[in-house]
C-alpha cells in the first residue's frame, strides 16, 4: 500500500465512488469521509463518518493526509459553505494539497450569471485562491456518459444530433471513469498545477452525427434548434416560469451548460491527457458502442 494518506469527501456519490475505486485499484491509502448514517462499504478504504458542520471533526479527519479531494455536489450550502469548511480543516490539519469539486467545462472565463452552478464554483475559487494551500482543479468538459440520454445532444428516437448556433463548434467530453482515473493519478502525484484539462474526445455536433451514424449503422442528421441568442432567451423564459431554485439541475441550468459549450466560451484551451501516459481514454465512438450493446 502507498503510505501517503488521501482523504476523499463525496465518496458515496457517482463520481466520488469512481474516484475511490480508482484510488483503491492503485493501492492508495484512502480515507473516505461520509455523513453519519451512510451505508458506504468499500473494501480497501477506511470509511469515517463525520459531521461536516463540525470543524473539529473535520480537522481530525483530515490529519495526516497529503491531499483532500472534494467530489461533493450541491448548491451554495455545499459547494461554497461545506467546501469552505473542508478546505479550512485541511489547512488547519496542515494538508498541503486540495482538489475542489469542479469536474466540468472551463468556467473560469464565463461571464457571471451565464451558469448558476459555475457561479458557485467561481465564488469558492475566490476564497480558495487566498488560502495557503496548493489546489488543482480538474476540468473535463461534459461527462460523456450523459450523451446516453441525460443531456439532449443525441436525440436517439429521432436520429438527430441537436445543436445550437454552429454545428462545427468543438465540444469536450470525458467519461466519468476516465475523469476518476485521472483524479486518482493527480492525487497520487507529488505536485500538480492549479488547473489540469482533460478530454476523452473532442468533436463538433457535425462529427457527433457522423460517429453516431457509423456506430448505429443508420443516418443521424443534424437538428439546429436555433441560434445561441435564441437559447439565451429560452433560458430566461424557462427560468422565470419554472425557477426550481432549490434543484441542482433544473432544465434551465442544463440549457446554460449547453450554451456555455456551444458558444465555445467554456472550451478547454490546452489538454493535459498525456501527463499520465498509462491512462487510456474512451473515445465517443467507443462510448456509443457501449450504448449499442446495452440496447
Ligand atoms: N461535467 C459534467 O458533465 C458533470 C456532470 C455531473 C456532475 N459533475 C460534477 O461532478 C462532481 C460530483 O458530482 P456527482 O454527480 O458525483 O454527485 P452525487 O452523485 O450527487 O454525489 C454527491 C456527493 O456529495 C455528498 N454531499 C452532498 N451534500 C453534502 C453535504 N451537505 N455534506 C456532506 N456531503 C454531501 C453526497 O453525500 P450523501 O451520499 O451523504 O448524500 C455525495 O457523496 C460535482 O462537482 C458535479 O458538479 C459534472
Amino acid at each position: 500500500m502507498n503510505d501517503k494518506l488521501i482523504v476523499l469527501a463525496g465518496g458515496t456519490g457517482d463520481l466520488g465512488k469512481r474516484i475511490a475505486l480508482a484510488l483503491i485499484k492503485r493501492k492508495a491509502n484512502l480515507r473516505i469521509l461520509v455523513r453519519p448514517g451512510s451505508s458506504l462499504e468499500l473494501p480497501g478504504a477506511d470509511i469515517v463518518a463525520i459531521d461536516f458542520n463540525n470543524p473539529l471533526e473535520l480537522i481530525s479527519a483530515c490529519k495526516g493526509a497529503t491531499i483532500v479531494i472534494s467530489a461533493l455536489a450541491g448548491l451554495g450550502d455545499v459547494i461554497i459553505d461545506t467546501q469552505k469548511r473542508l478546505l479550512d480543516a485541511a489547512i488547519e490539519a496542515k494538508v498541503p494539497r486540495f482538489i475542489p469539486s469542479d469536474f466540468s467545462a472551463d468556467f473560469t472565463k464565463l461571464p457571471e450569471g451565464s451558469n448558476r452552478n459555475f457561479d458557485l464554483r467561481r465564488e469558492f475559487h475566490r476564497y480558495l485562491e487566498k488560502k495557503p494551500i496548493a489546489a488543482t482543479t480538474i476540468f473535463n468538459g461534459g461527462f460523456m456518459d450523459m450523451l446516453s440520454g441525460q443531456a439532449p445532444f443525441i436525440l436517439f428516437k429521432f436520429k438527430r444530433v441537436l445543436f445550437w448556433g454552429n454545428a462545427d463548434q468543438k465540444l469536450d467530453f470525458t467519461t466519468k471513469d476516465d475523469t476518476a482515473a485521472y483524479t486518482a493519478m493527480v492525487a497520487l502525484d507529488k505536485s500538480t498545477p492549479r488547473f489540469l484539462n482533460i478530454a476523452g474526445d473532442i468533436f463538433s455536433a457535425k462529427e457527433l452525427a457522423e460517429k453516431a451514424s457509423e456506430v448505429f449503422k443508420t443516418p443521424f442528421k443534424l437538428f439546429r434548434a436555433g441560434s445561441l441568442g435564441m437559447l439565451s432567451a429560452i433560458i430566461k423564459i424557462v427560468r422565470t416560469l419554472s425557477p426550481k431554485t432549490k434543484e441542482l439541475y433544473p432544465a434551465w441550468q442544463g440549457m446554460q451548460y449547453m450554451h456555455n459549450m456551444y458558444s465555445g466560451e467554456a472550451k478547454l484551451q490546452t489538454i493535459d491527457n498525456n501527463r499520465y501516459p498509462e491512462l487510456k481514454w474512451t473515445s465517443v465512438k467507443d462510448f456509443l458502442k457501449t450504448i449499442k450493446k446495452s440496447e
